[in-house]
C-alpha cells in the first residue's frame, strides 16, 4: 500500500492512497457532502457554512469547506485564511492539490473553488483523471464536507447543488428570499431529479417564526413539486453574528455563548445524527467529486 502524509497546518493526514486494501472493517465511513444553498444571495450562506464547519470541528470532527461561490468567494476570510491559490490553478498545472487547500486555526481544510469551478465542467479526461487522483488521497480521512455554492438558478449553482448528497436551502424571513427558494426548488426538482431538501432558516426571531417559513414552503413543494423538505433547524437574527462578521471571524469561535452560536452547535448536532443514521443513497466526498467532474445530474 503506497502512503503519504500531507501536512496542513496543524492537522495531519494519512491518506490511504490503495483503499482497496484497508480491510472493510477499518475503512473508515465515507465522508457525506452537505452542499449549503439559496434562492437569494445574502441570506447566510457563507456564514453558516464557515459556522458550521467550526461548530463540527469542535466536536473534533474533521472537516473540508468547498468555497464554489463564483460571484462572492469570501469563505476564506471568515475561516482567517489567506489561500495563495485555486482550483483554477491546478488547471493550469501551476499548483498541486495539497498546496491548493488550506487549513485555518481550527483545522478546517478550505478547498478555494473560485473560477476552477466553472472549468471543472469541461476538463480533460487527463486533468479529471489527475484532480481525482489527488482528491482521493486528501478527502478519505475526513468526516464531512460542506460546500458553499453561491444563491440563484444558474448552471454553476445547481450543478454543484445536485452533485451533493444532501442540500441544505437557506431561508430568511424576507418574501424573496422564499419566493427565490422555491424557484430554486422547482429547478433542482424538475430539471436534476432532486426530491429531498433540507430547509434551515436563518435570521427568524425564534423557533415559531423558522416553523412558519418551513410550513410554507413545505406545502407549497410537496402540492406542486411533489418535493419532501426537512426541517433541519434555525439560527436567530443575532448581533452578535453581525459583530462577528464585521471582525472577519466565526460567531462560533469568537463567541460561543452567543445565541446563533449555539444554534450552529445545534444545526452541526442534527447534521452528525444525519450522517451517521442515514443510508449515503447518493455517495459520499468521493462519489461527490466524480460526479461533478462527470458533469452527471440528479438521480437519488
Ligand atoms: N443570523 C444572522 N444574524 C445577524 N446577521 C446575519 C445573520 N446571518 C447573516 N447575517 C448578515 O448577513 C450578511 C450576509 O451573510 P453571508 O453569509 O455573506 O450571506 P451569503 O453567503 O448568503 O451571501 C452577513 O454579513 C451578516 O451581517
Ligand atoms: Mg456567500
Amino acid at each position: 500500500m503506497i502512503e503519504t502524509t500531507a501536512t496542513f497546518g496543524n492537522l495531519e493526514l494519512t491518506p490511504q492512497l490503495n483503499s482497496e486494501s484497508i480491510p472493510a472493517a477499518k475503512r473508515r465511513r465515507p465522508a457525506p457532502v452537505f452542499a449549503i444553498t439559496s434562492g437569494k444571495g445574502g441570506v447566510g450562506k457563507t456564514n453558516v457554512t464557515a459556522n458550521l464547519a467550526a461548530a463540527l470541528a469542535l466536536k473534533n470532527r474533521r472537516v473540508m469547506v468547498i468555497d464554489a461561490d463564483l460571484g462572492l468567494a469570501n469563505l476564506d476570510l471568515l475561516l482567517g485564511v489567506r489561500p495563495s491559490y485555486t482550483l483554477a490553478d491546478f488547471f493550469a498545472g501551476a499548483a498541486p492539490l495539497d498546496e491548493i487547500i488550506v487549513a485555518n486555526r481550527q483545522g478546517i481544510l478550505l478547498l478555494p473553488g473560485a473560477s476552477g469551478v466553472q472549468e471543472m465542467t469541461s476538463l480533460s479526461s487527463d486533468q479529471k483523471a489527475a484532480l481525482l487522483t489527488e482528491l482521493d488521497a486528501i478527502t478519505h480521512p475526513l468526516d464531512i464536507a460542506l460546500v458553499d455554492t453561491g444563491s440563484g438558478i444558474s448552471d454553476a449553482v445547481t450543478y454543484f447543488t445536485a452533485a451533493a448528497q444532501e442540500i441544505v436551502v437557506v431561508v430568511t424571513p424576507e418574501p424573496a428570499s422564499m419566493t427565490d427558494a422555491y424557484a430554486l426548488i422547482k429547478v433542482l426538482a424538475s430539471a436534476h431529479g432532486q426530491k429531498r431538501f433540507w430547509i434551515l432558516a436563518n435570521n427568524v426571531s425564534g423557533e415559531a417564526e423558522a416553523r412558519r417559513l418551513f410550513d410554507a414552503l413545505s406545502r407549497t413543494a410537496l402540492c406542486f413539486l411533489n418535493a419532501a423538505l426537512d426541517y433541519l433547524g434555525w439560527i436567530p437574527r443575532d448581533p452578535r453574528l453581525a459583530r462577528a462578521v464585521a471582525r472577519s471571524r466565526m460567531v462560533v469561535e469568537d463567541a460561543g455563548d452567543a445565541p446563533s452560536a449555539q444554534a450552529f452547535v445545534a444545526v452541526a448536532q442534527r447534521m452528525m445524527q444525519t450522517a451517521a443514521g442515514g443510508v449515503a443513497v447518493k455517495g459520499n466526498l468521493q462519489f461527490f467529486l466524480r460526479r461533478m467532474l462527470a458533469g452527471e445530474r440528479g438521480g437519488r
